[in-house]
């Protein structure tokens, strides 16, 4: 077989991307193998998928993934344990309907983190533990989701604690988007020093790099490491992809006989980005310990339909015929200058 990125990268950390059960077979799962040495399910193992009722767990697609990396030898993260998206419609509620207060939903989310993290001990290496519980809002620490309005900001300390208690050596990750923005960083790191003082068994946090060919700079890249390493934190880029439009454009519904060419230019900015990103994590060798991609390739990644569909977007080291992309040929290149 031909080398691939894990290869390139050998010296430095494992490279991951998010997968789907579909995507195991065929010529995907080729690729797959090929190129990464790390997974992590992009939806299976979330609460509503994997806990659809309140003693019903949904294990077939979870397993799958499980049985590919053991088979393949990847390494495997696992995501997520705790988050205000795709939560089963009954978890915050009594058979009555009515909210359940903080006692109820804490037996809860132990139960659900002690049944998931044991079935899958010594398989999955780390887990997203708690994901995005930081607030877009500038004004606030905690997003106001239904987590923190029953729990207040206790839910978070205890998922660490149940995580921990049901696979003491997993490590265990705080993942969140848009904290490379220095403005999002500084509340970021209140919120796990806090954490840390306290004692809660974190290990690292995950930076999604949901990312685009105008942000985040080199300097605001470097100083976000440098910020949760201080702690004693490992790092990993959790989610990483390459937007080539701004998240403003990606938001708004298509205008009537818009395009959206992938321009040669475009194309350019892209490859320009992801050079730079990963001679920036080449430098953090002994701080990342895993780059995740978020998709195999362009022939499909989640920014195609959310949060409006009919926009393609291009965001990958794969094309869409799954060939590698001039982007693929700059991440690697300074293998074969060595
Ligand atoms: O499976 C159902 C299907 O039965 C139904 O017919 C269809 C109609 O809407 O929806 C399908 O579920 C979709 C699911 O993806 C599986 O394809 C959901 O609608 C859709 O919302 C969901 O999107 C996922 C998104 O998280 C949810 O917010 C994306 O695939 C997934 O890539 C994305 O991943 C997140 C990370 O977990 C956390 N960080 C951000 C990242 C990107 O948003």
């Amino acid at each position: 077989s031909i080398m691939g990125l894990k290869d390139y990268y050998q010296d430095y950390f494992p490279v991951g991307v998010a997968v789907y059960p579909e995507a195991l077979e065929g010529e995907q799962s080729k690729l797959i193998i090929n190129e990464f040495n790390s997974m992590t399910p992009e939806n299976v193992m979330k609460m509503g998928p994997i806990h659809p009722e309140p003693n019903t767990y949904y294990w077939k697609d979870a397993d799958k993934i499980v049985a590919f990396a053991r088979k393949n030898n990847m390494k495997l993260r696992g995501h997520a344990l705790c988050w205000h998206q795709q939560t089963p419609d009954w978890l915050f509620t009594d058979s009555l309907g009515n909210t359940i207060g903080k006692k109820a939903l804490l037996k809860r989310l132990k139960e659900h983190i002690y049944t998931v993290v044991k079935r899958y001990k010594g398989d999955i290496y780390a887990w997203d533990v708690v994901n995005e519980a930081v607030a877009d809002d500038s004004t606030k620490i905690f997003r106001e989701s239904e987590w923190y309005q029953i729990s207040g900001e206790e839910f978070v300390a205890k998922a660490f604690q149940y995580a921990h208690e049901a696979d003491p050596n997993a490590k265990l990750f705080y993942n969140d988007y848009n904290i490379v923005r220095p403005e999002k960083r500084r509340r970021l790191y209140k919120f796990l020093k806090k954490l840390i003082d306290n004692e809660v068994p974190i290990d690292g946090v995950g930076i999604q790099g949901h990312w685009s060919i105008f942000e985040p700079t080199e300097n605001e890249l470097r100083q976000a490491i440098d910020s949760y390493s201080s702690l004693g934190l490992k790092v990993q880029i959790t989610e990483l992809d390459v937007s080539i439009y701004p998240w403003e454009k990606n938001v708004r519904e298509k205008r009537e006989g818009e395009k959206d060419d992938y321009t040669p230019e475009l194309k350019k900015r892209q490859t320009d980005q992801y050079e730079m990103f990963f001679r920036v994590f080449r430098d953090y060798k002994n701080t990342l310990t895993g780059v995740t991609f978020w998709n195999i390739s362009d022939q499909y990644s989640w920014l195609d339909t959310y949060p409006v569909p009919g926009r393609k977007n291009y965001p990958l080291l794969f094309d869409q015929n799954l060939q590698r992309k001039q982007a693929y040929e700059k991440v690697v290149d300074f293998y074969k200058k060595n």
